[in-house]
């Protein structure tokens, strides 16, 4: 029996029945949904109830690559290419695999699950447990791809990571999150016990923001297409998402005016970049802007668990609150496989965060920002909301998963019958 380890904001195990349950659970919502070309309008979030059938587009991508396909954005990006597409994926992630006395990380036990699934649809999928920023795994990807004679028509880039080991003089260069220019000091809440205090961050100096853009900046997602199209592994109309985030201004001053704004900024030319290069497979990159969701990354961030707990009210009150998946079904639905044009913003971005930025959203959140006390929490926030997310994400409070039994550490149960 394994219960949740959480030290500082991060969860130190995973259960292996939970986390395959949920992978489950998020297939079984694909399904529902129908991934036919939808003209209408994008106003609600898709809801499996809401759908006519559950049916595969065909038209879709046939060959998709994730990096950093384990958990959060890129697991849900993998888990609609294949279900909702049948396409066959390639999934690169970096987990902490099981030991005899130490369960593997979530991402590992996802990644077991996903294979599973996706053998019992007869749709093939590969999954690399590797380091994204080396060259050697590149190439294995590359092998792979010509030994299975395919190309790629769909690369996501969704690598969240505090290091980089720089490929060719294997530096190493650590992310930060810290302001720019002036210490920030907001309000903090450990999710938890739902206790509220003041931090203050220092500005970061210009070696923390360089580095910062070395990790999570596009050096690394240009050198993945360099590599495909080198190799002739991209086929004609290839299409690459990198995922990002603005948010609020409230959260400005640590995310997109801070170290990783600049990552992120350093991202967005990459795409503009890699535009002018895939012109000759007729192809494009993207920049998708998503909404702030609870995964491992985004609980680490000073204020961004509070800000999200505030969101969930106000957007779930709205009926317009989205996990993962509903971000990843209409990204591929409504933008990149509708049959017309992929919809952007004036800078050439992808925007999921549409129901998010809501100017009655937004307002609703900053009056409660305000107002927020420790008292008032459960009330103005989804306190509740963002603690469930973040026990799920590492396979536990998941419905439908019998805790009292035992379980080995060494893999996940195999799939549940239809
Ligand atoms: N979480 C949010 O609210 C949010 C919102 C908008 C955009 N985003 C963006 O989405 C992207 C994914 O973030 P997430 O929140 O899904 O994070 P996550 O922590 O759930 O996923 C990160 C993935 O990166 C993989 N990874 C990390 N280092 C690696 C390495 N060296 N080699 C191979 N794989 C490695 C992990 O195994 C995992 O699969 C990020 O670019 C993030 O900025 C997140």
């Amino acid at each position: 029996m394994i219960s949740p380890k959480i030290r500082g904001g991060i969860c130190m195990n995973a259960h292996p029945a939970g986390c395959a349950r949920e992978v489950q659970l998020q297939k079984d919502f694909i399904e529902k949904i129908d991934f036919s070309a939808d003209p209408t309008p994008d106003t609600a979030p898709p809801t499996a109830q809401a759908e006519k059938t559950g049916r595969r587009n065909t038209q879709g991508p046939k060959t998709v690559l994730v990096i950093g396909g384990s958990t959060g954005y890129g697991l849900a990006s993998r888990i609609v290419g294949a279900f909702g597409y049948g396409a066959e994926t390639i999934s690169v992630s970096f987990e902490r695999e099981p030991g005899e006395k130490r369960p593997a990380t979530a991402g590992w036990y996802n990644t077991r699950a996903f294979d599973k699934l996706a053998e019992k649809e007869g749709l093939a999928s590969f999954s690399y447990n590797a380091d994204a920023f080396s060259h050697e795994t590149r190439r294995k990807i590359g092998s792979l791809l010509k030994e299975r004679g395919r190309k790629v028509d769909l690369l996501v880039y969704s690598l969240a990571s505090g290091v980089r080991p720089d490929p060719d003089t294997g530096e190493v260069y650590r992310s930060t999150l810290k302001p720019l220019e002036k210490t920030y000091t907001t309000r903090s809440v450990d999710f938890m016990t739902g206790a509220i205090s003041q931090v203050s961050l220092e500005p970061a100096t210009q070696a923390e923001i360089d580095s910062t853009v070395k990790v999570m900046g596009g050096e690394d997602w240009q050198l993945w297409v360099d590599y495909l199209q080198q190799n002739e592994l991209l086929e004609h109309g290839f299409q690459s998402v990198a995922y990002s985030y603005i948010g609020p201004e409230i959260t400005h001053p640590i995310y997109r005016s801070g170290t990783i704004g600049k990552a992120k900024e350093h991202l967005e030319n990459t795409a503009h970049h890699l535009n002018s290069q895939l012109e000759s497979v007729e192809g494009a990159a993207y920049v998708s802007i998503n909404k702030a969701v609870v995964t491992r990354a985004s609980a680490v961030i000073p204020a961004v668990p509070l800000y999200i707990s505030l969101l969930f009210s106000v957007m779930k009150e709205q009926r317009l609150h989205e996990g993962c998946i509903e971000q990843m079904v209409r990204l591929y639905r409504r933008r990149l496989y509708s049959g017309s044009e992929v919809p952007t913003d004036t800078a050439g971005r992808i925007r999921l965060d549409d129901f998010e930025m809501k100017p009655e959203i937004q307002q609703e959140v900053e009056q409660r920002w305000e107002k927020v006390t420790e008292e008032n929490l459960d009330n103005l926030g989804d306190m509740e909301g963002f603690r469930s997310d973040f026990l799920r994400i590492h396979g536990f409070r998941v419905p439908g998963v019998n805790y009292e039994a035992e379980v080995s550490f060494l893999d996940v149960p195999p799939p549940a019958n239809d």
